[in-house]
């Protein structure tokens, strides 16, 4: 067949299961508020990813109540809710799931050796018998039940045939085979889904997953794999945030399907043109930028450096490019506003990147900093709106501390000193100004070290990232910062044209999510 004539031979559909909320957020650091879950759902429902799952129910009241937000706003996809193959976390997620639209329980449990018998230290018929009890238990409360069998990569190929026969039997409509470990290579990952497909009897009663760790920099291309190989559902996150190295990123997998029509024989749902602002709403949210070179989302993955290149590419786009910028949602015209523009337009353009204000409040919040900006700066970039929608909604965290002013004193030759304002909620809810200075190494560590003889918290910085938001020296700084509380890890972030104040403003973000007893919650649930 030739290569057009293949492009447009029927496809099968590819399920795009989204996990940035659930395994990507099992990333430390990247937690996120029930809002900010419920905000980057409604992302993922208008790119019409077919599954999200939105958390792990049972795991703390943060993350039942993250699913149950996410299960009462989307409508368009299915949510789903991890469980394990146990009765109490299948209650859990049926529980958080009640008002879905189209509900999912994902249970698991691991089938390797070393997990069975380390971990589990149950006997491989134990294993077989607790799935198949918490399969028949989430059929009892919904009609959709995917099945995991963790570590399948390393499980043994008979008992990986042995349970999952016994799954699709006890009535599992999808099963996902996980690399979990991201240990898998892509031909052998993919023979092992060809080799149970052909040989499990009743393989055609289910869909098969993947869902691949990015350990050794082959989760997409395992993916990519499996779905030569028969799989129709795999399992991705935004950016690959994940755990360790991260996930297989939603991004690669969805546009490599698409830009290579002529070899994979599947298509997905995904309104492709929604992709960069999702990326950069969850950047934003979770604090993790995303690198220059990564693929489709990253800041020079369209960028031709190369005169050469960019001769070509004016001549003939396909020379160099093998997709086109804006059907990823990165925008030709990115000059969209400055200080004269309106109310209406600004809301507007905030609404064609996915943002949408639930309150008047809110939109005059953003809308003042809108103004703020653009009488620093002639032109107001889709990155800088994106920065402004994130600290708007990084409100929704109570303010205990709150940034007011920054003096700096930075000169050559000069130990820099800076002067940093603040209020402080006191225990009657009333705001107490302080003021503090400190010297420090550089304009920044002085900053912090005022910022620390106000607050006094005694958390350890672990991460400081500035990156520009768009080009430019009079570019918004974006500063991330993470700060360590005796186990409890928060990212703050910050936006300035001033990157000194952009840091404050992270640092004091920080604090105020280290008081938050959501946050704090959280992670007294993780046993820390
Ligand atoms: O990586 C993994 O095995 C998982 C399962 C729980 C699906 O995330
Ligand atoms: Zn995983």
């Amino acid at each position: 067949m030739s290569s057009a004539a293949e492009a447009t031979a029927k496809k099968d559909k590819l399920v795009i299961f989204d996990t940035t909320l659930r395994d990507g957020e099992q990333s430390p650091g990247a937690s996120m508020t029930r809002d900010e879950k419920v905000r980057i759902a409604k992302m993922l429902e208008k790119m019409r990813v077919d599954v999200i799952e939105a958390g792990f129910a049972i795991a703390s009241p943060g993350d039942f109540e993250g699913v149950q937000a996410v299960a009462r706003a989307v409508k368009e996809s299915t949510v789903c809710s991890l469980a394990r193959a146990v009765g109490p976390d299948i209650i859990r997620a049926a529980e958080a799931l009640k008002d879905a639209a189209s509900p999912r329980i994902h249970t698991f449990i691991a089938t390797s050796p070393i997990h069975m018998k380390y971990k589990l230290q149950l006997a491989p018929e134990r294993v077989v018998e607790q799935a198949v009890e918490a399969i028949k238990h989430a059929r009892n409360h919904v009609p959709d039940v995917e099945f995991s069998c963790e570590d399948a990569s390393r499980s043994e190929f008979e008992f990986l045939c042995r349970i999952i026969e016994a799954a699709i039997n006890a009535g599992a409509r999808t099963i996902n085979l996980p690399d979990t470990v991201g240990y898998g290579e892509p031909g052998e990952y993919g023979a092992m889904f060809k080799r149970l497909i052909e040989n499990i009897p009743n393989s055609d009663k289910a869909i098969f997953s993947t869902h691949c760790h990015n350990d050794l920099g082959l989760a997409v291309a395992n993916s990519l794999s499996a779905v030569m190989n028969g799989v129709r559902q795999v399992e991705c996150t935004i950016n690959g945030l994940g755990e360790r190295a991260g996930n297989a990123s939603l991004e690669e997998i969805v546009m490599a399907v698409r830009t290579r029509k002529d070899i994979f024989p599947v298509e997905t749902g995904i309104v492709t043109e929604h992709i960069v602002p999702t990326s950069r709403l969850v950047a934003s949210v979770t604090g993790f930028a995303v690198q220059p070179n990564k693929a489709v989302v990253g800041a020079n993955a369209f960028a031709h450096e190369a005169g050469i290149h960019q001769d070509g590419v004016l001549k003939h786009r396909e020379t160099y490019e093998i997709m086109r910028a804006q059907d990823v949602g990165w925008v030709n015209n990115r000059i969209v506003l400055g200080k004269h523009s309106g109310r209406a337009a600004v809301k507007a353009r905030f609404e064609e990147l996915g943002v949408t204000f639930d309150s008047p409040a809110a939109l005059n919040a953003a809308f003042e900093r809108f103004k703020e900006l653009a009488d620093k700066k002639k032109e107001v970039f889709d990155e800088d709106l994106q920065a402004i929608a994130g600290r708007v909604f990084a409100k929704d965290v109570e303010e205990t501390f709150q940034f007011k002013s920054l003096e700096v004193l930075s000169k050559t030759g000069v130990v820099p000193k800076a002067t940093v304002e603040m209020s402080i909620r006191d225990d009657d809810g009333e705001y107490v100004s302080r003021t503090a200075s400190s010297e420090g190494s550089g304009p920044v560590d002085a900053t912090f070290k005022a910022i620390e003889n106000i607050v006094q918290s005694g958390a350890d910085l672990q991460l400081y990232s500035v990156n520009a938001i768009t080009q430019g020296t009079d570019s918004m700084g974006e500063v991330t910062v993470r700060l360590d509380k005796d186990g409890t890890i928060v990212n703050g972030v910050g936006a300035d044209t001033d990157i000194v104040c952009a840091s404050a403003k992270a640092y004091v973000h920080a604090l105020n999510l280290l008081k938050s007893p959501e946050v704090r919650l959280r992670w007294q649930e993780y046993g820390v």
